[in-house]
């Protein structure tokens, strides 16, 4: 099996050139460096490898689709940027929030100006066919709707302690899986894949990105502030919605009320965050949401069957297991 963290920050200085350049001409000083800042940072870089190695392992070539790759970084830095400023967190890629350090005026339209620019960077795209770009434009939109349509629902599941199961993963694809999904589904479009093959990728991005976020709501308790480079327990603080409370408050017994207790209060100590904890990993609501994206990664490799056999297939097998591997 590859190094996964090695194969995605192989794919980073491109993708980080391609971003930086077309942020270069941003004025004024403070709408630029608030715009870059998040990308200096350094994040996985998991969106736009998938772009790269999808468009290789339909049988393209990495350059058609840098600049979607690019692009979908892009669209994921404004969604974190404007995410930090709903979910009020202080930290993200181990440094102090965008708005933390601008201000949430500023942070708003560096998050807007990113937006934007993703979308003129993909009608930029030369050496594929306007038909191909026109898609690509397409499948970002598409996934841009649905992040503002997941962070919507994610939002108003903080005053609802009845989500069901099928709410939140409805809830997961929006906010997360739908840009892991038009992030592979760009590459096979830019890589020139046959419409089956496209709808293909794309669901074998839906499938990991549910696991990604599952995943992220577990390092949300499971991880500490410096590996994972943002705030731990922010979720229960905030009284989230994340599979493992909601499997928890139905499987508590006795301990749920405890639970809703904590999850119902804004200003929770550290040791009822701890107790929480303690409570969704003794009724096994952590071991249940694992079981759940591990058959989400299952899933997602069965559909990676209809590629011919590839170094590239095999590093986006990698990948669906690294989803759930991953410690940040
Ligand atoms: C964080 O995404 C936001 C979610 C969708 C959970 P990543 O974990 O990919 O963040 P970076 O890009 O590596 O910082
Ligand atoms: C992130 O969900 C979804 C988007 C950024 C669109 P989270 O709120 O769980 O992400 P983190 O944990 O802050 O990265
Ligand atoms: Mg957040
Ligand atoms: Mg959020
Ligand atoms: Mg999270």
């Amino acid at each position: 099996m590859s190094d996964v963290k090695e194969v995605l920050g192989s794919y980073s200085t491109d993708i980080t050139k391609t971003i930086e350049d077309e942020l270069s001409t941003i004025v004024p000083d403070n709408l630029a460096e608030a715009s870059v800042y998040l990308t200096k940072a350094g994040g996985k870089m998991l969106r736009p490898a998938l772009t790269l190695i999808t468009a290789e392992a339909v049988g393209g070539n990495r350059e058609s689709a840098l600049k979607s790759a690019a692009a979908i970084e892009l669209i994921h830095t404004f969604s974190l940027i404007h995410d930090d400023i709903m979910d009020d967190d202080d930290m993200r890629r181990g440094m102090p929030s965008v708005h933390k350090v601008w201000g949430e005026d500023v942070a708003i339209l560096a998050g807007d100006t990113l937006f934007s620019k993703a979308f003129e960077i993909i009608i930029g795209t030369e050496g594929t066919t306007s038909d191909q770009n026109n898609q690509a434009l397409a499948t970002v939109a598409d996934a841009c709707v649905k992040i503002c349509e997941g962070q919507a629902s994610d939002m108003g599941f903080e005053d609802r302690f009845d989500v069901t199961e099928d709410e939140y993963m409805e809830m997961i694809f929006k906010k997360t899986g739908a840009l892991i999904a038009a992030a592979t589904k760009a590459g096979a479009i830019m890589g020139g894949a046959s419409q089956e093959v496209i709808d293909a990728m794309y669901e074998y991005g839906r499938l990991i990105g549910l696991a990604f976020q599952i995943q992220d709501d577990y390092l949300d308790i499971a991880s500490d502030e410096e590996t994972l480079g943002k705030p731990i327990g922010s979720d229960i603080g905030k009284g989230k919605m994340t599979i493992i409370a909601i499997n928890g408050l139905s499987s508590a017994g006795d301990d749920s009320e405890k639970l809703l207790e904590i999850l119902k209060d804004d200003n929770n100590s550290q040791e009822d965050i701890d107790l929480a904890v303690e409570i969704l990993t003794k009724c096994g609501a952590i071991e249940y949401a694992r079981t759940l994206a591990l058959k989400s990664v299952d899933e997602a490799k069965e559909v990676l069957e209809i590629l011919p056999d590839s170094s590239s297939k095999q590093v986006l097998a990698d990948i669906a297991d690294f989803v759930l591997e991953r410690h940040s």
